[in-house]
């Protein structure tokens, strides 16, 4: 996981350089794939689960200093990694995304970042049982890969 441990050390380095009375925020970008397990995405959910936990507790560690370190859990953005072309309400441009979820900034510590996203993310973390919102993710998934196979064989 070098991803993981190279935000450790970004991190352990910013936060203690930090002298007892500056102030600061760090924006950690984890995914709504890091609320529950997401099957057939299992190393990246697993990885974004480390990023939300990890974000969480540096919080708790340092906010008596000023740092304040936010985690952002989108659900897709119309991005190169997401595939989405075209933005749609509920999966909005980067450029949308980013405006949302900086007015997040000093109200929420953890948030999805977008009106849309928070519902679906109460509707899948907190409304649903875990094991449902892995079952959905699952049977999303499946669909998505049956389709990438089906494209590939096509072309
Ligand atoms: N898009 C979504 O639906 C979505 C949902 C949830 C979470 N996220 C998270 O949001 C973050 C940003 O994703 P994105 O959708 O904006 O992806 P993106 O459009 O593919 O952009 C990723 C950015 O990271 C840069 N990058 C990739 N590998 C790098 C490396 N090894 N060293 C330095 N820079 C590197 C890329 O540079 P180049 O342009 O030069 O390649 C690009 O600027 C990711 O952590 C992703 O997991 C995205």
């Amino acid at each position: 996981m070098p991803s993981a441990s190279m935000l450790v050390r970004m991190e352990r380095s910013e936060v203690t350089h930090e002298d007892g009375g500056s102030k600061g925020v760090i924006l950690n970008i984890s995914s709504a794939s890091g609320m529950y397990p997401v099957p057939l995405l299992t190393v990246y959910s697993a990885t974004k689960a480390f990023v939300d936990f990890f974000s969480r507790g540096l919080h708790a560690e340092y906010k008596s200093r000023g740092v304040t370190v936010q985690s952002v859990l989108p659900f897709f953005v119309a991005t190169k990694l997401s595939k989405v072309r075209k933005p749609t309400w509920d999966k909005p441009s980067p450029e949308a995304y980013v405006r949302s979820a900086l007015n997040t900034v000093g109200l929420q510590t953890r948030t999805n970042g977008y009106l849309p996203h928070a519902l679906m993310g109460w509707v899948t973390g907190s409304l649903l049982p875990s094991c449902l919102s892995t079952k959905l993710a699952m049977n999303v998934n499946k669909g998505l890969r049956a389709r990438f196979l089906k494209r590939v064989k096509k072309n």
